[in-house]
C-alpha cells in the first residue's frame, strides 16, 4: 500500500479517483458477473488504501465512492427487493491485538469485561435473505448492495436445506438471512461434469462452457441462473446466523436464536460456540486455524458476536459495520505478485515440469517465491507469460499453484513462453510421448535426473537416509563421489570430508544412516528405485510378487502384467527399467553391498501379532510414512482397511485425524497411536492378548 500519510493532497486525489474506478471494476466482476479476477485480500487492500486516503482527506469523499456502499447494485434480469432492515457488513480483525481491540471497545460500551461471545465459521458463500409468512417461504433475496437485492426466489426453492415451510410455533413474519455455499466435494464434481460436457461440445464444433474458479463463485453464478432447473442439479446449502427482522416475539440471545431457528427447521452449523470471554475465543480460533481445511466447505474466516442481542442496539454501528461483530480472517491463501520469468524442473524420471519464479509474496502465512505451473498445455490454456501480474494460491501443506493472471494489469510488454527445445540441465533435445501433456528428457544420464534420483532414492518412504537430502544429493554427484544411487554405499568418510561443511561427525552421521538403510524392506527398496509409474502401492505389489530384489532382473512383461494391481503400462515401464545395463548394473552392486531384502512372500493370510486383525491408518505419522504402516500392518498378517466400520479390530491415529477417529469413536472402536501400535507389534503378542476384536 502507498503512504498514505506523505501524500500531498493532489496526489491524495489522483490515487483516490484511480482506486475508485479500479474498484468498481472489480465489485462489478464481484457482484454482477460472479467471475472476480483478484483474491478478496488484493481487493481488500485496495479498499483499504482509499479509506486510508479518504479518512486523511475527508474532502476527497465522493457519494459513489466504493467506500460508501456495500457490494453492488442489482442487475436488471431479477426484479428488485428492497430489504427491510439492510443487510450489513462485518469488521475485519486479523491479529490477536486487533482482535483485542475490537473487545475492549465493545467492553467499554457494554460497561462490563465480561460478556459471553458466540464463534461461527465464516462461511464463504454469498449472503441471502429469506422471507416467512405464517410459516411458509415467500421470498429469497440476494444481499445486493445492501439495500436492494434480487428476488431470486424461485431458485430458492429448489436448495434442499431451505425449508418451505417451518416446524412448531412461528412468528407471524420474519426474515432469517445465511450463507449459500457450494461443497467443495460439489464443486470438484459439477466442474468435472463440465468439463465433460464440453469435450463433448467440441466434437460438435460448439464454444466449451466456462468452468467456474471456486466454490463460492459456483454457488453464487448457480443462485442468479434464469432457469431455476438449472439450479437445482447445482450442489447447493445454505446455513443460516442470523435473525432479521421478526414481527413478534424472539430470544434475547444469539445463541438461543440460533437454536429456536434451528428447531423451526432451518440449518445451522453446527460448529457454532458459545464462549465465557475472549481467551475461550482466541483458543477457538487457533483450533480453526488448522481444522478448517477438514471441512468440506470453504470459510475464510471466524464471525464473532456478542450473544446478548439487548446490547446490540446499545452498540450500534460504525458505518455499516456493527460493533457487536467481528470477523477473525484467516491469512489469505490467494494473492497477487509477479511472475518474474518461467523455469523448467527437471525430475527423476526426465519428466520436465515448468515453474514459476515470482517476487516474493506471503501467502497463508508463508512466503512463496516458486510455484508450480504444472505443464505447458495449461500454461497456455490460462494464458500465464513472463511478466504477468498472477494470482498465486496456497493451502495448507500444498505446493504454492499460479491460478491464473490477472489480465486487466496487463501492460503488453508481458512475454508468451514455450517449453525449450533442449533439456535445461544437458542439453539433449526433450521430447513428448503421444498423448501425454508432459515433455521429458530422453537422457537417463543427464545430471539433474540423477541428482534427483539420488535424491528420492534416499527419501523418507524410500531407504529413508537422514543427512542425506537434495543438498547432498547435489554435492555428491557434482564432487563425482556418487554418480548412481548405488555409489552411495560406496562413500567413505575420507571421501564425505572433501565435501565443504561437512566435518567428522557429520559424515559419520551419514555413513551410519547409509548402513541403516541397507535394512529396509522390499517395497522400500523397490519404490527407492524410482522406475517411472512405480509409486510405493505397486512397490509393495511387485514385492510380493519378487520375493527378492534381485529377482527384477528376471521380471518379464507378461508375468508382470498378470500381477493384479499392474496395468501393461506399468509393466512395460519395469521391464523397460530392468532392461536397460545401467539399471542392472545398479541393482547388482546394491545387492554386493547388502540392500537385500527379503521379501517374506504373500502376506495375507501370514502368521503374526495382526492375524485374523483388520486395521485401519488415519492421520499423519511421525516415523513412518502411511504406506509403511500399511505395509508393516500386512507384513505382521494383518488387513488394511480403508474406512472404519463395525469390522474394524482397531484404528491407528496420527496427527490432524479428522473423520474416521470420529467414526471410531463413534462406533467404539479402539484406538492405538502409532507409539502403542509400535508396541504391539514389536511385543508379538497376538490377537487374544491384546484383546482386540477380530
Ligand atoms: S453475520 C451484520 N455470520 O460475511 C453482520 N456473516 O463480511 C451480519 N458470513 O455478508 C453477518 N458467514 O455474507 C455472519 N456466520 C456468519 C457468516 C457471515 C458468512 C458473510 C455474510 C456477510 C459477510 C460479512
Amino acid at each position: 500500500m502507498a503512504d498514505v500519510s506523505a501524500m500531498t493532497q493532489y496526489e491524495a486525489r489522483l490515487r483516490s479517483e484511480e482506486l475508485r474506478s479500479v474498484i468498481s471494476f472489480h465489485n462489478r466482476l464481484y457482484y454482477e458477473l460472479d467471475r472476480p479476477e483478484i483474491p478478496d485480500a488484493v481487493y481488500d487492500e485496495l479498499m483499504n488504501e482509499l479509506r486510508a486516503i479518504e479518512a486523511r482527506f475527508p474532502e476527497l469523499i465522493t457519494p459513489d465512492s466504493p467506500t460508501q456502499r456495500t457490494g453492488a447494485a442489482p442487475l436488471t434480469t431479477f426484479d428488485v427487493v428492497e430489504h427491510r432492515v439492510p443487510l450489513l457488513s462485518l469488521s475485519n480483525c486479523f491479529s490477536e491485538a486487533e482482535l483485542q481491540a475490537w473487545h475492549r471497545r465493545a467492553a467499554e460500551r457494554v460497561g462490563a469485561e465480561g460478556f459471553q461471545i458466540t464463534t461461527e465459521p465464516k462461511i464463504d458463500g454469498l449472503a441471502i435473505a429469506l422471507v416467512y409468512e405464517g410459516g411458509r417461504f415467500v421470498q429469497g433475496a440476494t444481499r445486493g448492495d445492501g439495500f436492494r437485492g434480487e428476488n431470486v426466489t424461485e431458485n430458492l426453492r429448489t436448495i434442499g436445506t431451505i425449508p418451505k415451510t417451518l416446524t412448531g410455533r412461528v412468528p407471524e413474519r420474519f426474515e432469517v438471512r445465511g450463507e449459500i455455499y457450494m461443497s467443495r466435494s460439489g464443486f470438484e464434481e459439477m466442474n468435472a461434469g463440465i468439463g465433460e460436457q464440453n469435450l463433448e461440445r467440441e466434437r460438435q464444433g460448439k464454444k466449451p462452457l466456462p468452468l467456474y474458479a471456486n466454490p463460492r463463485n459456483a454457488a453464487a453464478g448457480s443462485v442468479r441462473q434464469k432457469d431455476p432447473t438449472v439450479t437445482a442439479g447445482r450442489p447447493l446449502a445454505m446455513f443460516v446466523y442470523q435473525l432479521g427482522w421478526c414481527d413478534g416475539e424472539r430470544p434475547a440471545s444469539h445463541f438461543e436464536t440460533l437454536a429456536w431457528l434451528g428447531a423451526m427447521g432451518f440449518a445451522v452449523n453446527p460448529e457454532m460456540r458459545l464462549h465465557a470471554g475472549l481467551d475461550e475465543v482466541h483458543e477457538r480460533i487457533a483450533w480453526w486455524g488448522h481444522q478448517r481445511e477438514r471441512l468440506d466447505y470453504d470459510i475464510d474466516g471466524v464471525v464473532l458476536k456478542l450473544d446478548d442481542t439487548r446490547q446490540w442496539d446499545r452498540l450500534g454501528y460504525v458505518g455499516r459495520e456493527p460493533r457487536w461483530a467481528t470477523a477473525f480472517k484467516f491469512p489469505p491463501q490467494q494473492r497477487t505478485t509477479k511472475l518474474r520469468r518461467i523455469e523448467v524442473n527437471v525430475g527423476r524420471t526426465g519428466v520436465l515440469t515448468p515453474f514459476a519464479v515470482l517476487e516474493p509474496v506471503v501467502v497463508g502465512g508463508a512466503t512463496v517465491s516458486m510455484a508450480t505451473l504444472h505443464n505447458e498445455g495449461d500454461i497456455r490454456r490460462k494464458d500465464i507469460r513472463e511478466g504477468d501480474t498472477v494470482i498465486v494460491q496456497r493451502a495448507g501443506e500444498v505446493i504454492p499453484q499460479v491460478v491464473g493472471p490477472v489480465l486487466s494489469l496487463r501492460t503488453g510488454a508481458e512475454r508468451e513462453w514455450s517449453m525449450p527445445t533442449g533439456c535445461p540441465a544437458c542439453g539433449t533435445p526433450v521430447s513428448r510421448e503421444e498423448n501425454e501433456a508432459a515433455y521429458y528428457c530422453p537422457n537417463g544420464g543427464c545430471p539433474a535426473q540423477q541428482i534427483r534420483m539420488i535424491e528420492h532414492f534416499a527419501s523418507r518412504g524410500a531407504m529413508d537416509i537422514e543427512g542425506l537430502g537434495e543438498r547432498m544429493a547435489y554435492a555428491l554427484f557434482e564432487q563425482g563421489l556418487a554418480r548412481d544411487v548405488a555409489a552411495i554405499y560406496d562413500l567413505t568418510a575420507a571421501q564425505l570430508m572433501t565435501l565443504s561443511g561437512i566435518k567428522e561427525k557429520g559424515s559419520a552421521n551419514l555413513l551410519r544412516g547409509i548402513e541403516a538403510s541397507k535394512q529396509r524392506p522390499l517395497p522400500n527398496v523397490l519404490f527407492a528405485l524410482g522406475i517411472r509409474h512405480v509409486g510405493f502401492e505397486t512397490a509393495r505389489l511387485l514385492a510380493e510378487h519378487l520375493g527378492r530384489l534381485e529377482a527384477l532382473l528376471d521380471a518379464d512383461v507378461e508375468a508382470l502384467q498378470q500381477i493384479e494391481g499392474i496395468g501393461p503400462v506399468v509393466a512395460a515401464s519395469i521391464a523397460d527399467w530392468t532392461q536397460r545395463p545401467e539399471n542392472r548394473d545398479i541393482v547388482r552392486r546394491l545387492v554386493k553391498r547388502g540392500v537385500n531384502p527379503v521379501h517374506a512372500g504373500a502376506t495375507v493370510g501370514r502368521e503374526g501379532p495382526l492375524q485374523g486383525l483388520t486395521v485401519v491408518v488415519t492421520g499423519r505419522l511421525e516415523t513412518m510414512s502411511r504406506g509403511e504402516a500399511e505395509d508393516l500392518i500386512r507384513a505382521n498378517g494383518g488387513k488394511v482397511g480403508s474406512s472404519v466400520s463395525k469390522a474394524t479390530s482397531f484404528l491407528v491415529v496420527g496427527a490432524d485425524a479428522g473423520s474416521k477417529l470420529a467414526k471410531a469413536q463413534q462406533l467404539g472402536t479402539r484406538v492405538l497411536d502409532e507409539e502403542a501400535f509400535r508396541q504391539l507389534i514389536e511385543s508379538g503378542g497376538g490377537a487374544a492378548a491384546t484383546g482386540l476384536r477380530a
